[in-house]
């Protein structure tokens, strides 16, 4: 079990497969893109499926979430759901994209194992997606979307970030569009892991800011409280159901106590929390030939180091050196 100090249990284990991207949000990265990490240095498909199977079958891991930077630009990407599907007891598996590599590979996804999808997509309008990403490719997102659903990879939920004079009017826009379309919409805030270090929390959309725009069209009904568990996203019920809104509101209305995530980057180091400054290196336990138990000694002890919150309110608080891209989201 991977259990900390405040009692909390991680039983959700997001692993990043890559920090490449092949988008460049104005929230995530500059345009030119980052250093991305060396070959040598990121975990081979065999080391990511041993450390996965060390988690649910050591750890009570229950559920992977793969992710990036973009995950679907790992060439072994199917082949570690199939091998992870055969795992047991078997995980529950999700992916978090871009979308725009879904069409070609939702089918193949499926029936590797995997359960379902989240896709970033922060507007309708192909000219603020280009200005947004920097790149051109609203069309592949949408279908991307199409061929998920069409694939089973459901629920789809779809992540969207308002920013401030470009997307921050599209709010009801894109609700009546999800609910049209069969997809789970949760707005996320802004937050500080961009590689820019350009956000501001004066400059953010809130929660409360997309819930008075949502109120101007729909009618919104809180879901109670237990149904929301360890979920980062605080759901509201639309215009009476089926449909619901979601709202992850890290920065003003934090959700840590709750927390049930432990993360792996693309390197093999476990993080405890996204706004962690302190990362615990499990590839040099596998690269020593450390055997599962000792490699499962070492992640419990960094769990058991997991802080209470994010210390996004101390005001000493330090965004972490590495950015979003490069911890999986
Ligand atoms: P499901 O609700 O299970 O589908 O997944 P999810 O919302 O946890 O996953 P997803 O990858 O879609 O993440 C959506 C947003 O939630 C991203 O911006 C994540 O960075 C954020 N998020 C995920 N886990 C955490 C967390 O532990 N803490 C904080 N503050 N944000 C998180
Ligand atoms: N703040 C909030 N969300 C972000 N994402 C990427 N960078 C940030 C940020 N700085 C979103 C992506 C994706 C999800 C994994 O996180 O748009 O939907
Ligand atoms: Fe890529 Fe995701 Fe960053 Fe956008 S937010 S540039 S899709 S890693």
């Amino acid at each position: 079990m991977l259990i900390d100090t405040y009692g909390r249990v991680a039983t959700d284990l997001r692993v990043s497969l890559t920090d490449r991207c092949n988008l460049r949000c104005t929230y995530c990265m500059p345009e030119e893109g980052l250093q991305w990490l060396a070959k040598p240095d990121l975990l081979t498909d065999d080391e990511i499926v041993r450390l996965i199977g060390i988690a649910v079958t050591d750890l009570g891991v229950k559920e992977v979430r793969f992710t990036g930077g973009e995950p679907l630009l790992r060439p072994g990407l199917v082949g570690i759901v199939e091998r992870c599907a055969a795992l047991e007891p078997r995980p529950r598996m999700s992916l978090t994209t871009n979308g725009i590599g879904l069409r070609r590979t939702a089918t193949a996804l499926k029936a590797a194992g995997l359960d379902r999808v989240n896709v970033s997509l922060d507007t309708l309008r192909p000219e603020v997606f280009k200005t947004l990403t920097r790149r051109d490719r609203h069309k592949d997102v949408l279908e991307g979307l199409q061929a998920a659903r069409d694939a089973g990879l459901t629920p789809v939920k779809v992540n969207t970030v308002l920013m401030p004079g470009l997307n921050d009017d599209e709010a009801p826009d894109l609700l009546a569009w999800a609910v049209e379309n069969d997809y789970e919409l949760r707005f996320i805030e802004q937050m500080p892991l961009d590689a820019q270090h350009g956000w501001k929390r004066d400059g953010m959309i809130t929660a409360g800011d997309i819930l008075e725009s949502l109120r101007t069209r729909f009618t919104l009904d809180p879901e109670p409280d237990e149904a929301r568990g360890s979920a980062p996203a605080e759901r509201w019920i639309v215009d009476g159901g089926p449909h619901r809104v979601g709202v992850i509101a890290s920065v003003t209305r934090p959700f840590c106590r709750a927390c049930d995530r432990t993360r792996l980057t693309a390197d093999g180091q476990v993080r405890t929390c996204l706004f962690a400054r302190e990362e615990t290196d499990l590839r040099a336990a596998l690269r020593s030939d450390a055997p599962d138990e000792e490699v499962a000694r070492i992640w419990r002890l960094a769990m058991w180091g997991k802080k209470a919150g994010s210390g996004l309110d101390d005001p000493s608080f330090l965004q972490p050196e590495r950015p979003m891209s490069a911890i999986g989201g």
